[in-house]
């Protein structure tokens, strides 16, 4: 069955085909329209989307050699709202007219299953850390469809305080990718920045109210805060010096969780997905760990793609799963939920 996948979430229009032997075609626009904003302007995503997702289609199936797929699938959510509606709508349009089934997907949840696209694939049960940025949150994968969250942050994602500090030191948006590069050139210890311990997340108060976290969940803001703060100092670091402290302590955040609930469910498989999972430092030191198989996608599977979202559709659909062509856009949806 070969499965055509559209996401179109965020800020990039990525349209795929996977069929039995994997990937067939892979076809990606990323919106450079943001860059000069310094973040993702919802409206401009949306007319952007629309633009670009007939010809990134069309594009699809050609490089597929397909006249047309055996089912559609596109992200349903989380997103930004309009931006889903298109591709969405989109999707569900074609599968119409085509006549063939339609699936709608969970973004995360595809961001999560990723790593099986690769040879070897994770066996469940495996771990699986979802790094982007709107969401960092560490699952327990035991089967598809069925995810514990073992983590997650309080506040920012990981690829949001990526972007921020971006911001703060000039370096445009997408943050991540300029911050991985300058900081291959700086010294990690230069500054010793946060890294928030249990204790102090368990006692953390949000909107005035006390809530109640799991002891591996994350916390980003006071980290992005502690930036602001250096930057503002006159006698503050070279700017590769600040990319290099703030990802030395973003990574060691992540890396800590991750040891913690190998130790805490027994399974050593780990895979990493958002586009956060792109970066250097947390790709390798994931592969150095000790005791641990790390499953890491290729970059381009890590951030937005379309071969994801067809890949997730294809094993829903393989496994008797379709959707109704009235399913609507959600912003917010936990994997694993109807
Ligand atoms: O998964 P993704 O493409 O879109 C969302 O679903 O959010 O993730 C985008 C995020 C951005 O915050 C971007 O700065 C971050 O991933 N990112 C990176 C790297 N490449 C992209 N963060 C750190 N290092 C990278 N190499
Ligand atoms: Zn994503």
């Amino acid at each position: 069955m070969n499965v055509l996948g559209i996401e179109t979430s965020c800020d990039e229009t990525a349209v795929s085909v996977v069929g039995p032997e994997g990937v067939v075609s892979d076809i990606i626009h990323s919106q450079a329209i943001h860059n000069e904003y310094g973040r993702v302007v919802p409206e401009l995503a949306s007319r952007a989307h629309a633009e670009r997702v007939v010809v990134a289609v069309r594009a699809a199936l050609a490089e597929a050699g397909l006249e047309r797929p055996d089912a559609v699938a596109a992200t349903a959510g989380p997103g930004l709202v309009g931006a889903v509606l298109v591709g969405l709508s989109h999707g569900r349009a074609l599968a119409a007219g085509w006549g063939v089934p339609f699936v709608a997907v969970n973004h995360l949840e595809a961001h999560l299953l990723a790593p099986l696209l690769d040879s070897p694939a994770p066996e469940y049960p495996f771990l699986s850390l979802v790094v982007s940025g709107g969401h960092t949150t560490l699952y327990l994968a035991r089967a598809m469809g069925d995810y514990e969250v073992l983590a997650q942050t309080i506040d920012d994602a990981a690829g949001e305080a990526y972007d921020k500090v971006a911001r703060m030191l000039g370096l445009g948006y997408p943050g991540g990718p300029a911050i991985d590069r300058l900081a291959a050139q700086g010294n990690p210890r230069a500054v010793a920045f946060p890294r928030p311990r249990v204790k102090e997340l368990r006692a953390s108060k949000r909107r005035g109210q006390l809530i109640q976290r799991s002891p591996l969940d994350m916390s980003f803001s006071g980290l992005k805060t502690a930036v602001r703060q250096h930057v503002a100092r006159p006698d503050r670091a070279r700017t590769e010096d600040v990319a290099a402290s703030f990802q030395a302590a973003l990574v060691d955040v992540l890396l800590s969780r991750i040891e913690k609930a190998v130790k805490k469910t027994g399974v050593s498989r780990v895979a990493i997905g958002g586009g956060v999972a792109a970066n250097s430092e947390l790709r390798s030191r994931l592969l150095a760990l000790q005791g641990v198989t790390a499953h890491i996608p290729p970059r381009s599977r890590c951030t937005d793609n379309g071969a994801m979202i067809a890949h997730c559709g294809r094993l829903r659909l393989l496994a008797g799963q379709r959707d109704p062509l009235d399913v609507t856009a959600r912003s917010g949806w936990i994997p694993g939920e109807p």
